[in-house]
């Protein structure tokens, strides 16, 4: 049976962070999509189409990575692409309430999917689209902790 996982997320940037689950999670599946999610709740910096090309870019050397968006549940959206996997990232003990909530509601809603938690590199613990929009805002150099595409992005838009 291939093995494909879901990573989804909003990616408002990708960040170095994302990137290594993206890429550890490679590793072990036969397929990863990274999926961006249309989340009208929240008022991005940067748009789906954005975003997806960003991610596109990221991960261009990763054979097995595909990147997508989708609208509505996510449990919906891994079902329809044959997916058998979700995988997510957790930085600190603060992430574990809500991850566990949500991997609780998927597997009631799907049962035959299963959630892999991913430990965040060390390096990128701290790390979140919203710390790096916020230093970058005020023009702070974030090189080494978006890809370097995102960093150029992020430029432009604060220009
Ligand atoms: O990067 P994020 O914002 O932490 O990602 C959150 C995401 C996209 C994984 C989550 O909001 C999601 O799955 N949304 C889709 C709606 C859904 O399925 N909700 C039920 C599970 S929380």
């Amino acid at each position: 049976m291939t093995s494909i996982a879901v990573c989804p997320g909003s990616f408002d940037p990708v960040t170095l962070g994302h990137l290594d689950i993206i890429s550890r999670g490679a590793s072990v599946f036969d397929k990863v999509i990274v999926a961006v999610l249309h989340n009208r709740n929240k008022q991005p910096m940067f748009t789906v189409e954005e975003r997806v090309s960003l991610l596109c870019e990221a991960t261009k050397d990763l054979e097995n990575v595909e990147v997508d968006s989708f609208n509505g549940l996510l449990i919906d959206y891994v079902k329809e692409k044959k997916a058998n996997a979700i995988i997510r990232g957790l930085r600190a003990v603060s992430d574990f309430e809500y991850e566990m909530q949500a991997a609780s509601i998927n597997k009631k809603l799907g049962p035959e999917i299963e959630t892999f938690f991913m430990m965040t590199n060390n390096h990128y613990s701290y790390l979140s689209s919203s710390i790096v929009k916020e230093v970058a805002k005020y023009n702070a150099d974030v090189s080494d902790i978006v890809p370097n595409v995102v960093a150029e992005a992020l430029k432009k838009k604060f220009k």
